[in-house]
């Protein structure tokens, strides 16, 4: 047995499932989520705030990314603006990491 080329071939494996920029970008998605959307949302979309849409139910998420960003900045009904706290590219790392709580 071959022990070097079995653990490169066992990380790949392991890489090559999900890959691993999407992996960091969730990872920091949900960092950002836990920090400035759990509070309404739910730590696991079950939806805090009465009026929160429900990502756990997979509420709102039927919308492109694109629509959701631009609520998420611009603030919707009791949803404050997060324009200028976070960046689009945070906004987008957050909206990936909410499709993953279905
Ligand atoms: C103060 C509570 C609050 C916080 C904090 C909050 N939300 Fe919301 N969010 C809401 C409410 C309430 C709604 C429903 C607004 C409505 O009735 O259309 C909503 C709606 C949404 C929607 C659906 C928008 C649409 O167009 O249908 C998304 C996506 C969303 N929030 C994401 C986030 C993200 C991401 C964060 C963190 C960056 C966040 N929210 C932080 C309360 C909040």
């Amino acid at each position: 047995m071959h022990l070097p080329r079995m653990i490169w071939l066992s990380l790949f494996l392991a890489m090559s499932h999900v890959p691993l920029a999407s992996a960091m970008n969730l990872a920091r998605g949900q960092q950002l989520y836990n920090l400035h959307c759990a509070a309404c949302h739910g730590a696991r979309g079950e939806g805090v705030m009465p009026e929160a849409p429900k990502f756990r139910l997979g509420e709102r998420l039927e919308q492109p990314d694109m629509s959701l960003l631009q609520s998420v900045k611009t603030g919707k009904k009791s949803m404050p603006p997060f324009f200028g706290i976070l960046q689009d590219a945070q906004i987008l790392d957050v909206l990936a990491y909410v499709r993953t709580l279905r």
